[in-house]
Formats: C-alpha cells, sequence, structure tokens
C-alpha cells in the first residue's frame, strides 16, 4: 500500500440537475487528521455519505485500502474498519452513557462466539472495554448520566465512543464541534489529536471552525459547489486566495 488508506477517483453523485459532488478526487494518508472544508452546500456531507455508503455514486469509485468499495453497503464498510458518527441517530438518549458503549461495542462483538469461549466473563469483557473507551474519550466521570443529560460537547465525545467501539481504523467526522459552546471545544480537539497519535487512527473530520482546522489538520481540501477547489497543509489553504474569496464572499 501507498500510505494511501482512502481514495477517491471522479467520484460524483447528483441529485436530479444538481450535482452536489463533481469528479472527487481525495486522497486520505494512513494516519492523518485530513479535514474537508467549504460553504453551506458545497458537497461536503453528501462525501462522505458516498465514502460511507449511505448514498450510491453517480459515477466514480471510491478505494478503502486499495480495495473498491464503491455502492457497497455501510455495515460492509464499516466492518472493513471504515467508520462514520452518525451524530443523533447513534445515541439512545434514554440509556446512560456506559450502556450507549456498551451496545456498539456488543454490535461489534456479536459474532464472536463468547459462550464457547468464556461463557461467566462475557459480561465483564464488554463493560471493561466500554470503560476503556469511556476513559479514552473523557466520558469515565460520567458513564453512569443518561445519554440526554449530557452537554452538547459530551454528546459529540459519545459519539466519537460509539464510533471507536468498532475499532475503526478511519474515522469519519461530520462537524465534531458543531453546537459545541466555546470551552468544550478544546477537549475535542484534543481527542481528536489523540485519536491520531495515541490510537493511530486517521481521521477525516468535516469542520467549519477554522481554529480547530488550524490545530488539527494535516491535510485541508477545500470544497466548493461540489468539487475540491484547493488542497494543501493549514497554513497554505488560509493564504490561498481563491479559498479566501469563497469564505469573504460568504
Ligand atoms: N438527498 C438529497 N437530495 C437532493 N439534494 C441534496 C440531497 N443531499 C444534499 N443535497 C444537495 O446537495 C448539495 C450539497 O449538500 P451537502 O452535501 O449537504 O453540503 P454541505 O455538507 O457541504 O453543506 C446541496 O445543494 C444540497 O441541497
Ligand atoms: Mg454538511
Amino acid at each position: 500500500m501507498s500510505g494511501i488508506i482512502l481514495r477517491t477517483e471522479n467520484l460524483t453523485k447528483s441529485f436530479g440537475g444538481l450535482v452536489a459532488v463533481s469528479n472527487v478526487n481525495l486522497k486520505v494518508a494512513q494516519g492523518t487528521v485530513h479535514a474537508i472544508i467549504g460553504p453551506n452546500g458545497a458537497g461536503k456531507t453528501t462525501l462522505f455519505n458516498l465514502i460511507t455508503g449511505v448514498l450510491k455514486p453517480t459515477s466514480g469509485k471510491v478505494y478503502f485500502e486499495d480495495r473498491d468499495i464503491t455502492g457497497k453497503p455501510p455495515h460492509y464498510i464499516s466492518s472493513l474498519g471504515l467508520t462514520r458518527s452518525f451524530q443523533i441517530y447513534s445515541i439512545f438518549p434514554n440509556l446512560t452513557v456506559l450502556e450507549n458503549i456498551r451496545l456498539a461495542v456488543q454490535a461489534k462483538w456479536k459474532n464472536v462466539r463468547w459462550d464457547f469461549i468464556h461463557p461467566t466473563s462475557h459480561y465483564k469483557d464488554v463493560v471493561w472495554e466500554a470503560m476503556r473507551i469511556a476513559s479514552i474519550t473523557g466520558l469515565y466521570g460520567k458513564t453512569n448520566i443518561l445519554a440526554s443529560s449530557l452537554t452538547p460537547g459530551d454528546k459529540r465525545k459519545l459519539e466519537i465512543a460509539i464510533a471507536l467501539a468498532g475499532n475503526p481504523k478511519l474515522i469519519a467526522l461530520d462537524e465534531p464541534t458543531a453546537g459545541v459552546s466555546l470551552e468544550e471545544v478544546a477537549p475535542i480537539v484534543r481527542l481528536i489529536k489523540k485519536l491520531r497519535d495515541e490510537m493511530k487512527k486517521t481521521v477525516v473530520v468535516i469542520e467549519h471552525k477554522i481554529d480547530v482546522v488550524l490545530e488539527v489538520a494535516d491535510k485541508v481540501s477545500v470544497m466548493n459547489q461540489g468539487s475540491i477547489l484547493a488542497e494543501g497543509s493549514p497554513k497554505e489553504i488560509v493564504e490561498n486566495r481563491e479559498v479566501q474569496k469563497i469564505y469573504l464572499g460568504e
């Protein structure tokens, strides 16, 4: 492998006459944080939907670890190690933080024949793993709190915890700081760095807050009207005239 974990080739999605994603050639290097930025309606979420199998492309290809995953269903893509945080969908509000993470761990482990291996310790192992993930994501002291009572920032952490339960190689995050108060942004930024630096995950993140992008991203792709307008280091991107124009023009 070339060090490129995820790659798209002329990826295109039309909704009737509207081309939401147009000939996108994205290359994500393993072990990096790759940010996707761009104005509202640029096609960022649609690109995520194509990569994670939520939508089928009109044309073009998606490769994960050199395997063609174009048009494959989300559960299959996630079983290969490409997971996304599904925001509201993945959290059960009336369950505690620990129960939410436990369910995600159990979903991942459901195919393992624990009943044959160690019949009595299965439950304990699942709880142990869920506590480990709670601790990694900064939710250790909040495991007994109902998910619905969490602050917006802690809800985002829980989404990331649920994604981590599947032990993915790549995590795709769609605006992980959206709706989060200013003081809760820094812990999420730290968590994203930890995913890369300590857990050796690749992170693809759609993010609007430019200071967050500057702090965490190794590489930035700027989308505008369905296409990639510019790519580079965060510094190159903020200095790019074309990019400045679309942001100032907003
Ligand atoms: N399911 C859909 N059906 C029709 N149009 C859609 C659909 N999803 C997204 N779009 C349109 O595609 C464009 C890109 O949307 P989106 O990917 O959500 O942008 P972003 O995430 O960058 O804000 C927008 O014009 C949006 O209205
Ligand atoms: Mg979006």
